[in-house]
């Protein structure tokens, strides 16, 4: 397996179709990336593992500022977090993960957001939060709405020596990712 590290800007066209392939086998077709390889939004960073010419994994790094009360905290947040079906539970997304939170912890990010199930997350550091999470709602890929919920998928990893607030409200300042 052969881990590659790209930022969005320098990622080749075949390289953006295959993860859209990926993420459509992984997913499914209900999970609305629309052949896209991304669901709302392009992200910052890919970390591909290819396995000669097939993409097998794929995770997705986005910074973004963000609210969490009256402050701004600059977040990396991970996304599209897949491994091809015929690789998986052999440890490749694990891998990605931590090549993810190693360059999380070369940027300015302080924390490292995500909206997943904790068992592949929370060996890694991720924590649980409850905080209310207001972000733009989108319907079939365009904006609907602003709306405010609890999502129960959500987990932090914090970076830096800012502390998450687990009571504060947060604003994404755009979709969910
Ligand atoms: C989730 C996914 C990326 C995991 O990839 P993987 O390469 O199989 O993961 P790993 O082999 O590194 O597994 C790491 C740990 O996560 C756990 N895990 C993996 N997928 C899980 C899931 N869907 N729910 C709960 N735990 C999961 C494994 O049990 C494993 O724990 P263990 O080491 O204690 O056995 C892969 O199953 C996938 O692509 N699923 C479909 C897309 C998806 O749901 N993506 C995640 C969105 S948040």
């Amino acid at each position: 397996m052969r881990i590659e590290i790209t930022p969005e800007h320098a990622l080749a066209r075949d390289a953006d179709q295959a993860i859209a392939d990926l993420l459509q086998a992984a997913f499914g077709t209900e999970a609305g990336f629309g052949g896209r390889s991304f669901h709302k939004q392009r992200h910052h960073l890919r970390i591909m593992a290819w396995a000669g010419p097939g993409l097998i994994g794929h995770v997705a790094l986005h910074l973004r500022a963000i609210g969490m009360g009256a402050e701004i905290l600059t977040i990396a947040g991970v996304a599209e977090v897949a491994t091809h079906p015929d690789h998986q539970g052999r440890g490749i997304g694990s891998a990605l993960m931590k090549q993810a939170i190693a360059q999380a912890r070369d940027t300015v990010a302080e924390a490292m957001v995500l909206f997943g199930h904790p068992g592949l997350y929370a060996p890694l550091g991720f924590k649980a939060q409850s905080n209310p999470v207001t972000h733009i709602a989108f319907d079939s890929g365009r904006p609907a709405g602003v709306v405010t919920d609890t999502i129960e998928s959500l987990m932090v990893l914090p970076l830096g020596s800012r502390h998450w607030d687990g009571r504060a409200a947060i604003d994404l300042l755009g979709p969910l990712f």
